[in-house]
């Protein structure tokens, strides 16, 4: 549904159309800003409503009501049109330090005096991003999770030179708009949420690289245990659960034995030479079928959108 909310933004741009930029841009249309896309790539910008459309009939919204959404939208290859009368950008351009480094000294130039920008990069350090910029306090990072408008969280990153003006009005745009923002105060690589997650993957990459059990074991395990109450506990909450004390002892017995590497594993570069990259090429770390992808995120979207229902 299209929300009836005033904003204190009301044109917001984004950059980059891919999965990220156009769930980004769908979720600022539905609370009715203004919103504009801009991609150099024809071919992904020319495809961004039909994406667009999809998502927001997986979200279980009327057509009449996509209707309206999308006709909130504006698509440009023209970066100087996408900034004209920008109040808020959001950067969601591959994963390049040299390219995001670019695009923030280009849209520093085009977009209006009071501008926020924002990267949604993963893991890269904000500081490194807006390190070419003239005036690095209206710049902060945003990172948002996939698939962006079904995920609530939104990291809002915190740089050195960032004005704590453009923090809070990030974080209150990003909750009159549904999204649940959290500070992240220190831009350290990876954030909050990536760092938890990876240390989570350098683990069970390890368990499978010294034969303790097959990819398979690893994701039965953690989605039949831990993995099904992690969206109402916390793993803080659960050592206060358990209690601190107990926490002690487990860490006494078994950190010793974690894995430790500030490498990625030989294992993980073994696959990516052999080509074996995952659901895109039929196999990763398991073997997979053409339709798994789609299959895969028809069933996150399901989950995702059910459990809206309860929590
Ligand atoms: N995919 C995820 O799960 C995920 C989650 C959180 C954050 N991110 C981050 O979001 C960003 C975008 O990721 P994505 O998955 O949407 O990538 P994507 O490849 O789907 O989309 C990137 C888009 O950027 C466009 N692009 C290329 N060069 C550009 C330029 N110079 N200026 C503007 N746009 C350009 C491409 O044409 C493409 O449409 C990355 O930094 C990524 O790390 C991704």
């Amino acid at each position: 549904m299209q929300m009836e909310v005033t904003l204190q933004v009301k044109n917001v741009t984004i950059i980059g159309s891919g999965l990220m930029g156009h769930g980004i841009a769908l979720k600022f249309a539905q609370y009715n800003c203004n919103v504009i896309v801009y991609d150099p790539n024809d071919v992904s910008l020319d495809s961004l409503f039909e994406r667009i459309e999809i998502s927001l009939s997986q979200m279980e919204i009327k057509k009449e009501e996509i209707k309206k959404i999308i006709s909130s939208i504006n698509k440009t290859n023209n970066l100087e049109q996408a900034l004209e009368k920008a109040e808020f950008v959001i950067e969601a351009a591959p994963e390049k330090l040299d390219l995001k480094q670019n695009i923030f000294k280009e849209i520093e130039k085009l977009a209006p005096q009071d501008c926020i920008f924002a990267s949604n990069t993963s893991v890269i350090q904000i500081t490194k991003i807006v390190d070419q910029m003239v005036n690095k306090n209206r710049a902060l990072g945003t990172h948002w999770w996939n698939p962006p408008h079904l995920i609530p969280l939104v990291e809002v990153i915190k740089t050195e030179w960032t004005d704590e003006k453009a923090m809070n009005k990030t974080i209150q745009l990003l909750k009159d708009i549904g999204k649940i923002p959290v500070r992240v105060e220190k831009d350290v690589p990876g954030f909050i949420g990536n760092r938890l997650q990876h240390a989570l993957w350098r683990e069970a990459i390890s368990l499978v690289e010294n034969g303790v059990c097959d990819a398979e074991a690893v994701d039965t395990v953690i989605k039949s245990s831990f993995g099904r109450r992690l969206s109402v506990l916390g793993p803080l909450e659960n050592a206060d659960l358990v209690g601190t004390d107990l926490t002690l002892d487990v860490h006494e017995n078994v950190l010793f034995d974690l894995e430790k590497s500030e490498k990625p594993s030989n294992f993980l570069v073994d696959l990516v030479e052999k080509g074996k990259l995952g659901m895109k090429s039929g196999e990763g770390f398991k073997k997979w079928k053409d339709q798994d992808l789609e299959t895969t995120k028809s069933k996150i979207s399901k989950f995702l959108k059910n459990l809206e229902k309860i929590i």
